[in-house]
C-alpha cells in the first residue's frame, strides 16, 4: 500500500513540476508564505499564554515605541541581579538608539559590547524599505566597553567569531534588530555553537511573520532549540527570549 502511496505522490509532484506551477501562480506565492507564517506566529503567541512573563501587552492597540526599554530593563534588572558580566552583541545598529541604551544602563566595566551594521543601510528591501534605507554614520560613543563592527554580518561576524570573544563563561545576550529574514537567520545559525542554556535573545520585529518570526522559527526547528519567552511589548513587536 505504502508502495503506491509513494508512486501516487511521486506521479503528482513530477505532474506539478512538469506544468511549471510559477508560471501561472507566482504572484500568490508571497501571499501564501504570508497566511502560513502568520498562522505559525498566532500559534506561538497562544502557545505562550500559559508562561508568567516579566512584561506583556498583549492586546494593546496603540504602538508604543519606547515600551521596548521597558521590556530592556525588566530583563536587565535579572541579569543585575546575577552580578555577572555579560557580552552583548547587536545586529543592526543604525543611529544606535538600542546600542547606546545598553551601553548607558549597564555599568559593569567587564561586558563586552559589539555592535554590528552595514552602516550603509539595508542590504535588500524590506516591506516599504529599499535597500540602502535606514544608513547611517556609525554613531560616536566613549565607553570603552563599546564597539562597532561595519559590513555586512555576512562578512564581518566569522572573523568576530575567531577573535574569541564569546567563552562559555559570560552570559551572551544577542539583540536581532536587521529587520530582515536572511540577516536574522544568518546571524542565529552563525551563532548556533555559541548559544547557551540562560542566554538572551532580543528581537526587534518579531511579529513580522516573513522576517524576525520565520527565521526564529527555522533556527528553532532546524538546531532544536528549545526557549522560553521572556517578555513581549507592542503585541510581540519586541519580545526577550531564554535559551534553554
Ligand atoms: C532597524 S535598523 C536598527 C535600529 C537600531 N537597533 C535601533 O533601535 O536604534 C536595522 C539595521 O540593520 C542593518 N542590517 C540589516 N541587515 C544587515 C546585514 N546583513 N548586515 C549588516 N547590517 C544589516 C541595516 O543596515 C540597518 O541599519
Amino acid at each position: 500500500m505504502k508502495r503506491y502511496k509513494i508512486k501516487f505522490i511521486t506521479f503528482f509532484k513530477n505532474l506539478i513540476l512538469l506544468l511549471r506551477p510559477h508560471l501561472v501562480f507566482g504572484f500568490i506565492q508571497h501571499l501564501f508564505l504570508t497566511i502560513s507564517n502568520t498562522i505559525q506566529l498566532s500559534r506561538w503567541i497562544s502557545a505562550q499564554s500559559k508562561n508568567k512573563l516579566l512584561i506583556n501587552d498583549f492586546f494593546d492597540w496603540k504602538r508604543d515605541h519606547y515600551k521596548r526599554y521597558g521590556l530592556y530593563q525588566s530583563v536587565l534588572n535579572i541579569l543585575n541581579e546575577e552580578k555577572a558580566a555579560f557580552n552583548y552583541l547587536e545586529f543592526g545598529v543604525c543611529r544606535g538608539e538600542s546600542f547606546k541604551w545598553w551601553l548607558e544602563n549597564t555599568k559593569n566595566s567587564e561586558h563586552l559590547m559589539v555592535g554590528f551594521d552595514t552602516f550603509e543601510g539595508l542590504p535588500e528591501n524590506w516591506g516599504v524599505f529599499k535597500k540602502g534605507d535606514m544608513n547611517a554614520e556609525i554613531p560616536l560613543i566613549e565607553d570603552p566597553r563599546g564597539r562597532f563592527v561595519k559590513g555586512l554580518f555576512q562578512d564581518t561576524l566569522p572573523s568576530f567569531l575567531k577573535e574569541g570573544h564569546l567563552t562559555n563563561d559570560k552570559k551572551l545576550i544577542v539583540h536581532l534588530d536587521a529587520d530582515l529574514f536572511t540577516s536574522t537567520l544568518y546571524v542565529l545559525t552563525t551563532l548556533a555553537p555559541y548559544l547557551k542554556k540562560g542566554d538572551i535573545l532580543f528581537f526587534d520585529e518579531f511579529n513580522v511573520p516573513n522576517h524576525e518570526f520565520f527565521a526564529f522559527k527555522m533556527f528553532c526547528d532546524s538546531y532544536y532549540i528549545k526557549t522560553k519567552l521572556l517578555g513581549a511589548v507592542n503585541n510581540y513587536y519586541q519580545v526577550a527570549i531564554e535559551i534553554e
